[in-house]
């Protein structure tokens, strides 16, 4: 939180009358402005996330009531199934010190943000979850771009990944939220999810990884890195920015192994890929 900004009081223990069932059990993360607590609802169950903004905080544009709405109806307007949905805005003010606050009710996601795995995964992550990644964030922006839309503010620490001991093949999922709710009409959600997979990416200990992974690594440095989600590159072809053909290209990539392996072998067809 910026040093000039006052502290968010620790509302833990609490529970509010805007949502009466729901005590704050733990405190989750915070971001620039705002701190966010899980609240666990006993007669249900059931967890969701609650984040408190002091009004103060947020820039004197964004303190109009409907610009808080307009967030949360953005983010429940996509089916998408990364978006985390927002079950309400609510308007707090704290009876004991007067302050006021935002208070954005979301689905609570089990897990950590993207930036916590990076950091607790240095040389620990494999290609797959690397391909799941972008697999997710480009089925989002695939209907972001159908929709004419935008996140506005899409970067690790926005991403939350989740893995269920149920899941039968073991897949992490991706979540995405924390959406802007005014748009400059110029989108940064392809460098966000660029600068993620960046981060990915360093993560991985290249020669530790069998072949058919060293060439996946290659292909997304070289071709979604280095072309195809940033700024406008003197090589990039059709690709760039379009969801629907990154991702065929992503699901074809074992093909593309195959057939150069086939043609010239394996290490030669990694060689042929790196730039
Ligand atoms: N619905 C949620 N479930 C679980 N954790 C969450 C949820 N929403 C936010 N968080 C955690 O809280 C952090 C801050 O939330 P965020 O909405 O990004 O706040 P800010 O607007 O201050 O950046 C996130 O980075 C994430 O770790
Ligand atoms: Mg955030």
């Amino acid at each position: 939180m910026p040093e000039h900004l006052p502290p968010v009081e620790h509302f833990l223990g609490e529970t509010f009358p805007f949502f009466p069932n729901h005590e704050i059990v733990e405190h989750i993360g915070s971001g620039a402005i705002g701190r966010v607590y899980r609240a666990h609802a006993a007669k249900l169950d059931g967890d969701l996330a609650f984040k408190f903004v002091p009004i103060e905080h947020l820039p004197s544009h964004q303190r109009e009531r409907d610009i808080h709405f307009e967030e949360a109806r953005k983010a429940n307007a996509l089916e998408n199934p990364c978006v985390v949905p927002y079950l309400d805005v609510r308007f707090w003010e704290d009876p004991a010190t007067g302050r006021e606050f935002v208070v954005y009710i979301r689905q609570y996601v089990r897990g950590s943000s993207l930036a916590q795995f990076i950091h607790a995964n240095r040389g620990n992550v494999e290609l797959r979850f690397i391909e799941q990644f972008l697999s997710a964030m480009l089925g989002l922006l695939f209907e972001l771009d159908q929709r004419k839309m935008v996140h506005g503010d899409i970067h690790a620490d926005n991403v939350l990944v989740t893995r269920s001991r149920y899941n039968l093949r073991g897949d992490a999922q991706f979540r995405v939220t924390d959406f802007k709710p005014t748009e400059d009409g110029q989108s940064g959600d392809y460098l966000g999810i660029a600068l993620a997979l960046k981060g990915l990416l360093e993560c991985v200990r290249y020669e530790e990884q069998r072949l058919r992974d060293r060439y996946v690594f290659e292909v997304l440095r070289n071709d979604f890195l280095g072309r195809y989600l940033v700024g406008s590159h003197p090589t990039a072809d059709d690709h760039a920015f379009n969801p629907r053909r990154l991702q065929s290209k992503l699901e074809s990539v074992d093909e593309m192994f195959s057939a150069a392996s086939a043609s010239r072998g394996p290490e030669a067809a990694v060689r042929a890929v790196r730039r």
